[in-house]
């Protein structure tokens, strides 16, 4: 053989000629060490080769024999041609000096009537000489590996002579780039080869543009981020604008007075929210800056009267309202506070016929709770809010723009039920069907917001103003089919889900 390592011998071996056989080359060699190596030589394009799969033909140990010795048939009839008198079994055994191969021999040659028995018993030949087929094909497989007739080679297997085996080989030629020795491939052009100019010369290594990048294990949004950025997207299509909601701590003020939430409500309860300690108290309600022409002395009057004494049609809920209770500091537990103050700011403006102009306000964003941590409560979350203050507004307007808003978001068939809000008169609870959970589930809350806090802000009469809310983390959870919320926020969150989670979730079929 060749010297050198596969590659180089092939490369020999095409040398002397081409195309090589590499079963006639190579005969020892398995074929896969000889695929890595012609892979190697034609991702080069040093060679080109064909796979060939054929099968062979080989002879099992008796099949050898007889093609060195003949037939077991044709052995019993030389031995006896031999003997002019005849043999007994016993004189045939032993001058063939193998029972078996007279065993069987004998019926065989009896068959082809090779030999027959003398008066006395004895075997002898019948014929002058015969010819012993099988010793015949033996040596035609042992010399061609394989034999033309196949129905002959199927019995021959089962006779246990020959035994087939699937051979791959390979047909290889030359190819373009045929040299005898596999040149150095350099990956990158470095400085060095630049300086020396050798790489005029060199031979780089083409791109692999099948190869896989590596994982660059990049960040990822949060699922609640993704569905937050198909609900503003949702908002905005819808001409809402969105609310600054930039401030987790409001005072009772914005958060329940103007609501009209009255100070003795449970939700105003320590169990229900967070009181801040310190400081504890807010400033007096005022403008941010100068363009805010709100009179908050004349509000926070209102504020007061509709509560205590009852103003604009309403008997109010008749205690007495405290000043230092409404300025006490609470982390926000609805971004309704932040409605409050955007409608308060809309009451001051004037559209072309003097009045406040209609609007449309939302807001997603961070909300808290002194609740009771489970798998489905956290003491934060976030709201997802509107607002659309126009003139005339009906209740049935509330459930259209509901049924367009939900089902942009893949929500259908809602069902609504008479609820209550300080706030809002009336005020309805939203459900869908789920089908994952096969019941109706709620989805939000909504309602018609109170004249006690529209017209204690200035707003006019006739103007009316929807509002609803949702938490982000329900429609989340639905679509992500999580059960746990420790799934979805807090140290149990498992990185590769947040990875690899889908970018939209919310189907619009
Ligand atoms: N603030 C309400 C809540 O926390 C949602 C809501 C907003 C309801 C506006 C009606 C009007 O669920």
């Amino acid at each position: 053989a060749p010297a050198g390592d596969l590659p180089t011998q092939i490369l020999h071996a095409l040398d002397k000629n081409s195309p090589v056989l590499s079963s006639e080359a190579f005969p020892a060699t398995p074929s896969t060490e000889i695929k890595g190596a012609l892979d190697r030589l034609a991702s080069r394009d040093m060679v080109k080769y064909e796979t060939i799969d054929r099968e062979e033909a080989l002879l099992e140990p008796e099949g050898e024999q007889i093609a060195a010795n003949g037939s077991h048939e044709a052995r019993v009839f030389e031995a006896l041609r031999a003997a002019v008198e005849g043999l007994t079994i016993q004189e045939l055994e032993k001058t063939i000096g193998d029972k078996n191969v007279v065993k069987i021999g004998q019926g065989r040659a009896f068959r082809e009537k090779w030999i027959s028995k003398t008066q006395d018993g004895k075997l002898k030949a019948a014929k002058d000489s015969v010819q012993d087929t099988t010793k015949e094909q033996m040596q035609t497989i042992q010399s061609t590996r394989t034999y033309p007739d196949a129905k002959m080679l199927a019995d021959l297997k089962k006779r246990k002579l020959v035994r087939t085996q699937k051979i791959i080989s390979f047909k290889i030629e030359k190819a373009d780039k045929f040299a005898l020795k596999i040149p150095e491939v350099a990956t990158d052009l470095t400085a060095d080869m630049i300086a020396s100019g050798s790489w005029k010369t060199a031979t780089f290594k083409g791109y692999n543009f099948k190869a896989l990048g590596a994982d660059q294990q990049p960040g990822a949004l949060h699922p609640l981020s993704k569905v937050r950025s198909e609900l503003r997207q949702i908002f905005f299509e819808m001409g809402f604008q969105e609310m600054p909601t930039d401030k987790f701590v409001e005072s009772g003020f914005w958060n329940f007075d103007t609501l009209f939430v009255p100070q003795q409500h449970p939700a105003r309860d320590m169990q229900d929210t967070f009181y801040v300690s310190d400081p504890k108290v807010a400033d007096l309600p005022r403008g941010e800056d100068a363009n805010d022409k709100g009179d908050y002395k004349a509000y926070w009057d209102n504020v007061k009267e509709v509560h205590q004494n009852g103003k604009y049609g309403s008997i109010g809920y008749r205690y007495p309202w405290s000043g230092d209770e409404t300025r006490k500091l609470v982390l926000r537990t609805h971004t309704t506070a932040i409605s409050a103050n955007m409608l308060y700011k809309l009451a001051q403006q004037k559209g072309p016929d003097g009045r406040p102009p209609p609007a449309r306000y939302f807001s997603i964003d961070r909300v808290f709770r002194n609740e009771t941590v489970d798998a489905t409560h956290l003491a934060e979350f976030h709201q997802v809010e509107g607002v659309i203050a126009d003139y005339d507004l009906t209740l049935g307007g509330l459930m259209e723009f509901m049924d367009i808003f939900f089902g942009k978001m893949g929500i259908t068939d809602l069902k609504y039920k008479c609820a209550y809000n300080p706030y809002t008169e009336p005020s309805m609870e939203i459900f869908s069907y789920h089908k994952g959970l096969g019941k109706l589930v709620e989805i939000g809350n909504s309602g018609m917001f109170r004249a006690e806090m529209l017209e204690s802000m200035g707003l006019p009469k006739d103007m009316r103003v929807f509002g609803w809310g949702l938490s982000l983390e329900r429609p989340t959870m639905i679509k992500y089919g999580i059960s746990n919320i420790r799934e979805l926020l807090g140290h149990k969150v498992d990185l590769n889900f947040m990875r690899n989670s889908p970018a939209v979730r919310l189907d619009k079929e």
